[in-house]
């Protein structure tokens, strides 16, 4: 189930027209002034001070920015995982606020995969197995969740390694099945947050080019967290923020 609602037309602002190459259609996420704040009285934290935000199909944007400037907070209500203080985001197509409890999380499972730092992998299930976790979850037939996983587990490079139990994979390893994992339900949105924070430089520019390379169709919107410079060159596109908001200088691949 892919739910549509109309995105309004000033909602649409910057990506020129509707009809032509870069419209509404092709915008995976829109955020509009977008603030959060946590606690209240003296203890309040202004973690986004007013975001607006676009993040197209096709491409892999960054998102970087100092520890603490807000960047958790600003994926974590682009994917639905938190409510925003104030603002508007649309979700494919889907304005945020018209979904609420079961609908939005069964909104969330179809249609966004999430890969973080912790690989989070479940240590007594295989690498294929663990892969097959989010379409078993959801009822399709092991075997066939397991055939799917098996496509994604060769997608990433680890066909050899299927059988093997997380313990005896490297961390870029486990890394790998857990993009397969967010990867095996088909999903339309890929948010990463910090998945090369706990690896070594060879090991991030590899995770950072399969999520590149598996992740970047015309479909699928894909947005990287990262304050990792040494992947930063391997962006399409990256939003940098500081202390809750969007710097202006933004750099856009051809
Ligand atoms: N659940 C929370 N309760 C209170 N403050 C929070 C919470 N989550 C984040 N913050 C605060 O919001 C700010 C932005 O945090 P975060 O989005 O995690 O930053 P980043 O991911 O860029 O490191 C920080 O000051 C952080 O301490
Ligand atoms: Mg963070």
């Amino acid at each position: 189930m892919v739910l549509h609602s109309e995105v309004p037309e000033d909602r649409a602002r910057g990506t020129e027209d509707h009809r032509s190459g870069s419209s509404a259609a092709e915008t995976a996420v829109y955020c509009r002034g977008v603030t959060k704040e946590f606690g209240t009285g003296e203890a309040k934290v202004r973690a986004l001070r007013g975001i607006d935000v676009h993040i197209p199909y096709g491409r892999m944007t960054l998102l970087v920015g100092p520890s603490g400037c807000g960047k958790t907070t600003l994926i974590s209500i682009m994917a639905g995982l938190l409510d925003p203080t104030a603002g508007e985001v649309s979700l494919l197509g889907c304005d945020l606020r018209s979904l609420s409890g079961s609908r939005l999380v069964q909104f969330r499972a179809e249609n966004i995969g999430f890969v973080f730092q912790q690989y989070n992998l479940l240590p007594s299930l295989t690498a294929v197995e663990n892969a097959a976790v989010p379409l078993i979850i959801r009822g399709v037939r092991r075997s066939l969740a397991i055939e799917r996983a098996m496509a994604l587990m060769t997608e990433v490079g680890l066909r050899e390694r299927a059988q093997a139990l997380p313990a005896q994979l490297s961390g870029g390893q486990q890394q790998r099945v857990a993009i397969a994992r967010a990867l095996v339900h088909e999903p339309r949105l890929l948010v990463c947050d910090e998945p090369t924070a706990a690896l070594d430089a060879q090991s991030g520019r590899t995770v950072m080019n399969l999520i590149r390379r598996v992740t970047v169709r015309s479909d699928r919107a894909v947005i990287v967290v990262t304050h990792d410079s040494r992947v930063f060159d391997l962006g399409d596109r990256i939003i940098a923020m500081s202390d809750g908001l969007i710097d202006n200088h933004q750099r856009e691949a051809p």
